[in-house]
């Protein structure tokens, strides 16, 4: 018997393929850059299965045009890029790796958090630049972490797991968004109104999906409930901050930094007035680029995948609702 047909939108690590490889008949694309979208609606037009990135647009009229597709598995946690509506509508799961990612994104949350408090590109761009002359009592000076109020929007598993660490900076925490408050009373998060979130943080880090609600959330308005020593911190969608706002909070002194790992679009394009700002740290959605998370989550996107072809329920399905619930 032939085997099922899989394209996978780019060559992920190997702990996935090597899954996929003994089941299914693979077409990988080969290059750094993903396939444009006709490409990728061509190409997933003949496959029982699709295995692709956040970076994929995965709409309607492409799912639509795909008569043979069983599932779709995308190696993200996030799935805004893909019609979620249209693939339940066709009956199609949907596979996405919750969890697995979690503990990197947190850290790296961290990370930005701690570059951006402390200056520290900035920094490392004035030694490079041979500025650096002597010890100087106000050189570069930054924004204490230890103690002070961290605010997250969206306490779900990455937001809690920047909270814990948060602990361990003696942080207080405050929270608007996120359901379990059994977690939230564990790790001593308080939830607030978005106003109080917004008013009240030193930083503010961004832990929610992008839905119709979430686009935009930090506009002009909440840049300008925020504290002028504040600094804003995305690890989430990047269409979650209107950016040209954000530059101006920036520019203006409405915010005192930000540090952002995701972007409206992405890549940042390079005229983008938020690149020409020192006080903006910039990252190549990298947040849960380690090794052992990106290997754990191919092999999760790979599971999903193989489960859908053998039409099993997914480990780790976004769309519930395609077997009835
Ligand atoms: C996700 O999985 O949604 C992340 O943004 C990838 O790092």
């Amino acid at each position: 018997m032939s085997q099922p047909k899989v394209f996978v939108t780019r060559v992920i690590p190997d702990a996935g393929l090597d899954l996929l490889r003994p089941h299914v008949e693979l077409d990988i694309w080969p290059d750094e850059l993903p396939p444009d979208y006709e490409t990728l609606r061509a190409r997933s037009a003949t496959v029982d299965g699709l295995l692709c990135l956040l970076s994929d647009r995965i709409d309607a009229a492409l799912i639509e045009g795909s008569p043979r597709l069983k599932v779709i598995s995308t190696m993200a946690v996030g799935f805004d890029n893909i019609d979620i509506q249209a693939a339940t509508a066709r009956g199609i799961p949907v596979g996405h790796t919750p969890g697995a990612l979690t503990e990197a994104t947190a850290d790296f949350a961290f990370a930005l958090l701690m570059a951006a408090a402390r200056r520290i590109t900035e920094a490392e761009r004035y030694v490079r630049a041979g500025r650096w002359k002597t010890w100087g009592p106000m050189l570069l000076m930054g924004q204490d972490v230890y103690g002070a109020t961290l605010g997250i929007i969206g306490l779900g598993r990455i937001g809690q797991a920047v909270a814990r660490r948060a602990r361990g900076f003696d942080m207080r925490v405050i929270y608007y968004g996120g359901s379990d408050e059994d977690a939230a009373r564990a790790i001593g998060a308080e939830r607030r109104s978005l106003e109080d979130v917004l008013a009240e943080s030193d930083f503010l880090s961004l832990h929610c999906p992008l839905t119709p609600e979430t686009r935009g959330l930090i506009n002009a308005d909440a840049l300008r409930r925020m504290k002028p020593t504040s600094i804003l911190i995305n690890t989430a969608r990047g269409a979650v901050v209107d950016h040209a706002a954000l530059y101006q909070a920036l520019r203006d002194g409405w915010i005192a930094g930000a540090a952002l790992d995701v972007t409206d679009p992405e890549p940042i394009p390079l005229d983008s007035p938020l690149l020409t700002l020192d006080n903006c740290v910039i990252a190549p959605h990298i947040a849960s680029s380690t090794e052992r998370t990106r290997a754990r989550i191919a092999r999760m996107a790979a599971e999903n995948l193989l489960a859908g072809l053998r039409g099993e329920r997914l480990p780790h399905c976004a769309n519930p609702a395609v077997y009835g619930q």
